[in-house]
């Protein structure tokens, strides 16, 4: 449970210079890969990114991909907004993307819930996280890029989805609650607003009844 408490999305503001060796890239990997898949289909596909260029350009994709966020918000929320680092591209030791390739035969599993198969990529990203957490090493998740042209860059198949677009490096300190708390952003839920007894309720009495929950 440490592990999980105390893992962090953590962005280009906390990573240390330390580099990262291949045999923990590949411990890291490995962790991903024994990840639980729908009918292990296992369709994952991981692209390692140290190139100083390539990652360049990416940064630029974040940049167009942001401006359109930021817009989503208004006043002081945006403004707000607008001082949150929100990613780690240049900063951490190596960005690692993370693609689903999509089954080319039938899947056990995935026939009603076709997406079945981009939760397995999902499962392999968790493992991973909470792997390098256990090396000290952070991990944060990009997601305000342009996945089109992620693929592009990087050369991928047009069939192949990004699902995710992670940067990870050495952290000298974890913090020990979400960032975006610690700003003010956002409060965490509480888990037991998360939790129904027998059927989908909102109600506070329902709710309450699960106090053990947090
Ligand atoms: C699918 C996914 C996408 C995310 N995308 C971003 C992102 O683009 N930029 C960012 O700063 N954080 C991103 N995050 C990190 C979340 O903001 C973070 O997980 C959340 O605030 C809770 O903090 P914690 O992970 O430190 O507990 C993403 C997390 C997930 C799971």
């Amino acid at each position: 449970m440490h592990i999980m408490e105390s893992r962090r999305d953590v962005r280009g503001n906390h990573f240390s210079d330390q580099p990262v060796n291949d045999e923990i890239i590949l411990e890291l990997l490995s962790a991903a890969m024994t990840a639980p898949s729908v009918g292990l289909s296992e369709p994952w596909e991981f692209i390692i990114v140290r190139d100083l260029e390539t990652r360049k350009k990416i940064v630029q994709n974040f940049k167009q991909a942001n401006q359109c966020a930021t817009e989503e918000f208004e006043g002081d929320k945006k403004n707000h907004y607008k001082q949150l680092k929100l990613e780690g591209i240049l900063e951490s030791a190596f960005n690692l993307a993370v693609f689903y390739n999509p089954p080319q035969e039938a899947v056990l599993g995935q026939n009603s819930m076709e997406e079945v198969g981009r939760y397995s990529v999902v499962c392999a990203i968790q493992n991973l996280w909470l792997m390098a957490r256990a090396y000290n090493i952070g991990l944060g998740w990009v997601s305000i890029l342009d996945p089109q042209d992620v693929k592009k860059v990087l050369q991928v198949p047009d069939d192949h989805e990004l699902i995710g677009y992670l940067c990870l490096g050495y952290v000298n300190d974890f913090l020990d609650k979400p960032e975006l708390e610690i700003l003010d952003w956002k409060k965490r839920r509480r888990k037991s607003s998360a939790v129904h007894f027998e059927q989908y309720s909102s109600s506070r009495t329902n709710r309450q009844q699960n106090k053990s929950c947090g």
